[in-house]
C-alpha cells in the first residue's frame, strides 16, 4: 500500500493561534490615534503658553498707572502757567506684567493758560504717526519734524498738514490749591476722529 505524499510547504501555524485580522488593524489604528493625538497636543500646549504669557497684555495694561484720580494727574501748578506753551511729564507709577515702575513718565502734555485764565492741554504725540511735537515760539506754531505737521497755539492743524486731525486736547481741572490735574489719554494716530489708543 503506497503513502500519501509528504507536504514540502513546512509546518504550519494551528489556526487557533493567529489572531484575527480585523483585531490586529484596530489595535493598531487606536495607536495611532493617541501617539497622533499627543504630538499634536505639544504645540498647542506651547501655543496656547505663549498667548496666555504675561508679555502679550497689550500696552494699555502695561501702562495702566496707579495714583492717579479718574484718570487725572498732577501736572503743575496754576502759577507756573503762562500763555507760552510748556512741556510737562505726566508722572505715575508705571507697571508691567511683572514689574512696578514708580514714579516714571508715562507721557507728556503741553500746558497754556490764555488771558482769560482758560487752561488748554495738549498730548504731546502728533495725530498724524506718533512723532512728538514741538512747540517754535518764532512761528507761533506746534511743529511735527517727521512729516511737517503744524498747529496753531489752541491746537488746529494747517490746512498743508498731512495730520487728518487737529492735536489732541486733554480735560484738565484746578484744585483748591491750584494743582493743575490733566485727564491724560493717548489717541489713536493716523485717523480723522479721536479713539482712545
Ligand atoms: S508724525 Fe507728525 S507729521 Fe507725521
Amino acid at each position: 500500500m503506497s503513502q500519501p505524499p509528504e507536504s514540502d510547504a513546512g509546518p504550519t501555524t494551528p489556526d487557533y493561534l493567529v489572531p484575527p485580522e480585523p483585531r490586529r488593524n484596530f489595535v493598531a489604528q487606536l495607536a495611532a490615534v493617541v501617539v497622533g493625538g499627543l504630538t499634536g497636543l505639544v504645540p498647542l500646549a506651547a501655543g496656547l503658553a505663549t498667548f496666555l504669557n504675561p508679555l502679550r497684555k497689550s500696552v494699555k495694561d502695561k501702562l495702566a498707572p496707579s495714583g492717579s484720580e479718574e484718570g487725572f494727574y498732577k501736572v503743575a501748578h496754576l502759577d507756573s502757567l503762562s500763555a507760552v506753551p510748556q512741556a510737562f511729564k505726566i508722572i505715575a507709577d508705571r507697571k508691567d506684567a511683572w514689574n512696578t515702575f514708580p514714579k516714571d513718565a508715562i507721557g507728556s502734555v503741553y500746558l497754556t493758560k490764555g488771558d482769560d485764565g482758560k487752561i488748554l492741554a495738549f498730548n504731546l504725540t502728533c495725530p498724524h504717526a506718533g512723532c512728538a511735537v514741538d512747540w517754535r515760539p518764532a512761528k507761533k506754531a506746534y511743529h511735527c519734524p517727521c512729516h511737517n505737521s503744524s498747529f496753531t497755539a489752541d491746537g488746529t492743524r494747517a490746512p498743508d498738514s498731512p495730520s487728518a486731525r487737529d492735536l489732541d486736547s486733554l480735560e484738565v481741572k484746578v484744585d483748591t490749591n491750584g494743582a493743575v490735574w490733566v485727564k491724560y489719554q493717548d489717541f489713536k494716530t493716523g485717523e480723522k476722529e479721536k479713539h482712545p489708543a
